[in-house]
């Protein structure tokens, strides 16, 4: 659970994205978050306090005037208890109010008591898209960022007024999602890491082709986990059908040799380069371009393979890699003797780290275990979810980087 023992104020204004924010106050609770709901009344117009004291099991303070505080100060109260503050949705109005330092209910004035060194403010706007396109709009929210609030993006598509276009609130997993980004070291920070991740796809004909397993979701894990770390990625995925990750550069590709080319491509500018891509070690020596008919006559084709270049192997021996200036980190999926298999491997390839999993006990799945080879020796670690072990595992990443051109 990512939010364990935080303690989040979920603010609610006025907008029909509140109906957002009861799934929200739902999702960040399941994460293990401590969630004190407090509402604007404008937002007691679209969702009932009822509603949010049962998701949050935490009565809900929607008046500065509350005397159920024995100081009855809930505004200093509540925001010195809160590692967070996340106000979802944040309207225009709203915005425009905390941007004059304005606080005539107790949200904007817990906005404003909060302390703004300790608990960060995160506002997730939501309105119509001439709100959200308008000039004051806009100069709100580049002053409010300048002020150290972190004013997160906005959805694009249809919104309640029928219209369509940018200013709907981000769908609840992301705002967790971006909530939870919030807590992570930035041990990453203003270093380019270049993925790759998922199998590939070798073309026999137009119809057919060979493949394997990965689902890509460990090299998902591990792309979000170094976005959230602070890095800039570039992720190479090979066909697989998971979204995002939001805010990572993501170049689709299918065959190895097309994975080959956008990984050279971006390993230049790279300082990190992590292969979690199942990539096929052959593929068909000519794809024929037209469908292979069954002949009907019991004869089957006969398929000649040519191996794949090891996009790894080759990146890890360019002169950027063997110089230090790019980092290369290897994965190994191996059904048996891990240590001995993955400790060959880190040679071979000729990586200074290597991660060993068991290939069918990983893909697919949800959680894995890894183990970790260096020159120095193991670091295993057990059983546990895809992004918690990449979240561990871009630590120990960043433990191992040059300390120059660390942000
Ligand atoms: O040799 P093997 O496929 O087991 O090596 C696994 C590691 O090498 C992974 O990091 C994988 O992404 C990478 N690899 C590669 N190009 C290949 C084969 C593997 O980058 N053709």
């Amino acid at each position: 659970m990512d939010l364990n023992g935080k303690h989040i104020v979920l603010g609610l204004t006025g907008g029909v994205a509140c109906y957002k924010a009861a799934y929200l106050c739902r999702l960040l609770v399941k994460e293990g978050a401590k969630v004190q709901v407090v509402m604007t009344e404008a937002a007691a117009q679209f969702i009932t306090p009822v509603t949010m004291q049962a998701l949050s099991n935490r009565t809900v303070y929607v008046s500065q005037w509350d005397a159920r505080e024995p100081n009855n100060m809930a505004h200093i109260n509540l925001s010195r208890e809160a590692d967070a503050i996340l106000v979802a949705p944040a309207s225009a109005d709203f915005m425009a109010k905390l941007l004059h330092g304005r606080a005539d209910d107790l949200l904007s004035l817990m906005c404003l008591a909060r302390p703004l060194e300790r608990v960060p403010l995160l506002l997730a706007p939501a309105m119509n898209r001439e709100m959200w396109a308008h000039p004051a709009t806009q100069r709100n929210m580049a002053q409010l960022r300048a002020d150290g609030a972190h004013v997160l993006g906005v959805g694009e598509g249809d919104q309640a007024c029928g219209e369509t276009g940018d200013g709907r609130m981000l769908e609840p997993e992301e705002l967790l999602e971006d909530l939870i980004a919030h807590f992570q070291p930035q041990v990453l920070s203003g270093r380019r890491v270049l993925i790759s991740a998922g199998p590939t796809y070798e073309a026999i004909d137009p119809v057919r082709g060979i493949t394997n397993l990965s689902s890509g979701k460990m090299g998902f894990a591990v792309a979000r986990a170094a976005r959230d770390a602070g890095a800039d990625v570039t992720l190479v995925a090979g066909p697989i059908h998971l979204d995002g990750p939001r805010g990572v550069r993501r170049i689709n590709v299918r065959s190895a040799l097309e994975m080959d080319a956008a990984c050279r491509a971006h390993a230049d500018q790279a300082d990190v380069f992590i292969a979690t891509a199942a990539v096929a070690d052959w593929r068909p020596a000519s794809a024929q371009t037209q469908k292979i008919k069954k002949q009907g006559d019991g004869q089957v084709p006969s398929l000649a393979f040519v191996e794949n270049p090891d996009i790894l192997a080759a990146i890890a021996a360019s002169e950027r890699a063997r110089s230090g200036a790019l980092y290369c980190v290897g994965f190994a999926a191996e059904s048996q003797d891990l240590e001995a298999q993955a400790t060959a491997k880190r040679l071979r390839k000729g990586v200074p780290l290597l991660v060993g999993n068991i290939g069918p006990a990983t893909f697919g799945q949800d959680d894995n275990a890894l183990l970790l080879i260096d020159a120095q020796g193991t670091l295993e670690m057990p059983r546990n979810s895809k992004q918690a072990l990449a979240r561990m595992l871009v630590a120990e990443i960043a433990k191992r980087l040059p300390v120059s051109g660390a942000a």
